[in-house]
C-alpha cells in the first residue's frame, strides 16, 4: 500500500533546508578540500583532496565508549555552522617569529537516530598547509561520565606513499628513540605519529599527527597490515584497558593532516600550533632561549657517575668549573645531572628513592645556584623521575618552590621506564596530564621546561611557551653506549622530515672527540661511536631546532678548537626558516634568519655518502653585502676513517652567490653568513 509522508516529515526537511548529508569545506587558497558526507548506512565519513586530487578516501568517523554500541553508525545531521579566521601571530621564540592562522571552518553535529541518540560535533579547519579535525561531545543524559576504549576515526590513503616510520609496539613501547624506517602505508604495521608519507607522484608530501593533546590518549596509528591503505587511530592504553576518561562536555585532540607541494615547504610545520590555544602566561622574560652545557657527557661515556662515589659526576667543584666554562664562553645555562638523593642503585627500580630537593653529600645546591647567578648563568636542575610520577608529583611543589627561592628557572625532566609505577602505558592519558600538570606548575613557578622520554610535542608551546624542548627521539646519548653502536649517518636527514615536523628536540650536539677518547681509549668503528664528521656537529645546530641547545661535549674537548667559536656563534631563537635542499634519508640543507637580526645561519648534513650541493643564497636581502664563516669538512674527511678535519674559511657573499657545498661521507657544513653594515 502507498503510504504518503506524514505532515511532521514535511515540517522538518522545511525546518532545515541547509542540513544535507554532504557538506564541504576548502582552504583560503582552495586547494585543500575536505567532504564530511554520510553513508548509506549512517555513518559519518570525511574525505581530503587537494586541486581535485583524492588524498584521503572517506574515511570513517567515530567513537567506541565502554558498556555501549559504537557512536558511529545510524546518524543523521543536526546543525551545521561555518567559521573563517585569519590572524598573524608572534611567537615567544621559535623558527620562524611570525605564524600565520587562517582557516575556513565547518562544524557539523550528528545525532544517532535510534536510541541512545547520542550526538556529536566534527569540527574541521581547512588551512593552506593541511587540516585538523576534532570530535567534540556536549553535555547530553546519554554522555555524561564516559570511558573511551577505541577511537575509531580511519585515515584511507588514497596512495600507496612511502610512509617513513618508527614503531609504537615494539621493542619498547615507552620511547621514541627508536631509527627509522620506511615502507609502502600498505605495508605498515603500528606506527608512531608525526607520520610522514611520499606521495608517489613524486613530490607531494602529508604528514598525519595531532594537536592539543591535553587530556587525552597518544594516538598512534595501527597499520592495514597489507590489506587495503587504511590506517586507524589507535589510542595509548591505561592498564585496565581504558584509553581515555572523562565526562562531557568534552573536546578530543585534532587530528591533522599537513599536506605539502614538496619535502622542502613541509619545514617548518605551524599547523599543529594554529590548532592549539594562545598563549596563557603573561609576558615573562624568564622564558628565554639559550646555550648550555652539562655534567652530562661525561656520564654516558662512563667518565663519571651519576650515582655518589670515587667518580661521581656532580660535585660542587665540577659543577662551578662548568659554569666558569659557560660564563666564559657566552652560554646560558649549566645542566648538573646526579645531583640529588636517589641515584645509587638501581635508580630505574628504585624510582621511588629519587628526591627533588636533598642533594648529595658533596653537592651543595644552594651554593651552585648562587655562584651561577653571581656569573649569569642560569643552573637547570635535573629531575629524573624513572616514570615514577607519583613520588615526583607528591614533591613537586616543595622543589620547584625551592628553585624558584634559588633564583633557578630551568629543570629537565625525565622519565626513564618501561612502564609507569600503575602499568599505565608511557602514553596514556594518565602520562599526557602529568606532562601538562608539570608545564603549569611550573609556570607558576616561574620555570622552563626540558622533556625527556617525554610525550610527543602536539604544538603546547604555544599555549605554554616555557615548555621549551624535549627529546622523543634517538638523540646523542645512543652515541655514547647503544649496543648498535649509535646513531647511523643518515639519522638526522630523517629527523629532520618526521621528528622535527612535531617541535623541538633536545639532541644535544656539539661532540667534538668524535673518538670518545675521554672514556679512557679511541673508540673503533664495532664500538659505540659518533658517526658523523665534526664539521657536522656544528651543521646540527642549524638543521635540528631546540631553544634550549646544548654543547654537549667535556669543556675539555673544546680548549684550543678553532671550531668551537661557531658553536658560541650560533643562534638560538630564529625569524626566518628556508628549507633550501633535502631528500628523506639522504641530505638537507637549511637557512635561518636570526630574530631580531640580518645574519643567518646555513647547516647542510648528508648521510653515509658525500655529495656536493649547490646551494643559491637569493634568500639573503638583494643589494645587501655580508660575510660568510664557513666550517666545511677538511681535506679527507670521513665519518669512518677521518672525521676530524674541519676547513675554516671566510668570503664575500651576496644573494647572488652560488655556493658549492662540498660534504664528506657523515659530514656537514655549518655557515654563519653575518650582514656587514
Ligand atoms: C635519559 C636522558 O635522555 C638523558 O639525557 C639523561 O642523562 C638520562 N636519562 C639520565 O636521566
Ligand atoms: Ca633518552
Amino acid at each position: 500500500m502507498h503510504k504518503p509522508f506524514t505532515p511532521l516529515v514535511w515540517i522538518l526537511f522545511a525546518a532545515t533546508p541547509a542540513l544535507s548529508a554532504q557538506s564541504r569545506v576548502s582552504s583560503p587558497d582552495g586547494r585543500n578540500q575536505v567532504t564530511l558526507q554520510l553513508d548509506s548506512t549512517g555513518r559519518l565519513t570525511y574525505a581530503l583532496s587537494r586541486d581535485g586530487q583524492p588524498l584521503i578516501q572517506p574515511s570513517v568517523l567515530g567513537m567506541q565508549f565502554a558498556g555501549a554500541r559504537p557512536l558511529r553508525d545510524s546518524l543523521r545531521v543536526v546543525d551545521s555552522s561555518r567559521d573563517t579566521h585569519d590572524e598573524t601571530w608572534t611567537q615567544p621564540w621559535g623558527e620562524v617569529a611570525r605564524v600565520r592562522e587562517h582557516y575556513d571552518e565547518l562544524a557539523l553535529t550528528v545525532e544517532e537516530t535510534v536510541p541512545p541518540g547520542r550526538r556529536f560535533t566534527v569540527r574541521v579547519r581547512a588551512f593552506d598547509d593541511g587540516i585538523g579535525f576534532r570530535y567534540e561531545f556536549p553535555a547530553q543524559p546519554a554522555l555524561g561520565d564516559f570511558a573511551i576504549t577505541d577511537e575509531l576515526t580511519e585515515f584511507a590513503m588514497a596512495d600507496n606513499a612511502k610512509a617513513w616510520w618508527i614503531p609504537s609496539n615494539r621493542p619498547r613501547m615507552d620511547r621514541s628513540e627508536m631509527l627509522f624506517s620506511s615502507s609502502p602505508v600498505s605495508l605498515l604495521d603500528s606506527v608512531q605519529t608525526p607520520l610522514t608519507m611520499e606521495l608517489t607522484d613524486g613530490h607531494t608530501i602529508m604528514v598525519i599527527h595531532e594537536a592539543d593533546l591535553e587530556n587525552y590518549a597518544r594516538m598512534f596509528l595501527a597499520g592495514p597490515h597489507s590489506e587495503g591503505r587504511t590506517l586507524r587511530a589507535a589510542l595509548a592504553p591505561m592498564h585496565d584497558g581504558v584509553k581515555v576518561r572523562g565526562h562531557t562536555p568534552f573536546v578530543t585532540p585534532w587530528r591533522t593532516v599537513q599536506v605539502a607541494d614538496s619535502l622542502t615547504r613541509i619545514a617548518p610545520s605551524v599547523l599543529g600550533l594554529n590548532l592549539n590555544p594562545p598563549d596563557s602566561l603573561p609576558p615573562s622574560d624568564w622564558i628565554k632561549p639559550m646555550k648550555y652545557v652539562g655534567i652530562w657527557w661525561g656520564m654516558h661515556i662512563g667518565l663519571y657517575t651519576w650515582a655518589t662515589g670515587p667518580k661521581h659526576g656532580a660535585t660542587t667543584a665540577r659543577a662551578k668549573q662548568y659554569i666558569d666554562f659557560a660564563a666564559a664562553n657566552g652560554f646560558g645555562g649549566v645542566l648538573v645531572e646526579g645531583w640529588n638523593v636517589g641515584w645509587d642503585g638501581d635508580w630505574i627500580k628504585n624510582r621511588n628513592a629519587f628526591s627533588f630537593t636533598k642533594a648529595n653529600p658533596d653537592y651543595d645546591l644552594a651554593e651552585v645556584a648562587r655562584y651561577a647567578e653571581s656569573k649569569g648563568v642560569q643552573l637547570i636542575v635535573h629531575n629524573e623521575t624513572s616514570g615514577g610520577i607519583d613520588n615526583y608529583e607528591r614533591q613537586m611543589d616543595s622543589a620547584y618552590t625551592l628553585y624558584e627561592s634559588l633564583g633557578i628557572h630551568a629543570i629537565k625532566t625525565g622519565y626513564v621506564t618501561d612502564t609507569i609505577g600503575n602499568g599505565d602505558s608511557h602514553y596514556s592519558q594518565t602520562m599526557v596530564r602529568h606532562y601538562r600538570h608539570v608545564v603549569e606548575e611550573a609556570a607558576k613557578h616561574h620555570l622552563m621546561v626540558d622533556a625527556h622520554e617525554p610525550m610527543h610535542d602536539t604544538g603546547e608551546r604555544r599555549t605554554w611557551p616555557n615548555f621549551m624542548s624535549r627529546e622523543g627521539a634517538r638523540g646523542q646519548e645512543y652515541n655514547a653506549w647503544s649496543g648498535d653502536g649509535g646513531n647511523p649517518p643518515e639519522h638526522e636527514t630523517i629527523l629532520f622530515f618526521t621528528r622535527m615536523l612535531d617541535g623541538p628536540f633536545d639532541q644535544t650536539p656539539g661532540i667534538f672527540d668524535i673518538l670518545e677518547r675521554s672514556s679512557g681509549h679511541a673508540h673503533t668503528l664495532e664500538e659505540p661511536r659518533v658517526r658523523t664528521t665534526l664539521a657536522k656537529q656544528l651543521a646540527l645546530y642549524v638543521v635540528i631546532y631546540s631553544p634550549l641547545v646544548m654543547a654537549a661535549d667535556l669543556p675539555e674537548n673544546y680548549a684550543g678548537q678553532p671550531a668551537f667559536q661557531f658553536i658560541k656563534d650560533v643562534a638560538v631563537d630564529w625569524d626566518t626558516t628556508r628549507v633550501l635542499a633535502g631528500k628523506i634519508g639522504d641530505y638537507v640543507a637549511v637557512a635561518r634568519r636570526v630574530r631580531g637580526g640580518q645574519d643567518w645561519f646555513l647547516g647542510a648534513i648528508t648521510d653515509e655518502h658525500g655529495r656536493t650541493l649547490d646551494v643559491p643564497l637569493s634568500f639573503l636581502t638583494p643589494g645587501k653585502r655580508y660575510v660568510a664563516d664557513i666550517y666545511a669538512d677538511g681535506p679527507g674527511a670521513d665519518w669512518r676513517t677521518n672525521p676530524l678535519p674541519v676547513a675554516i674559511t671566510h668570503r664575500a657573499v651576496s644573494s647572488r652567490t652560488r655556493l658549492t657545498i662540498v660534504l664528506a661521507p657523515g659530514g656537514g657544513q655549518a655557515i654563519r653568513i653575518h650582514a656587514l653594515p
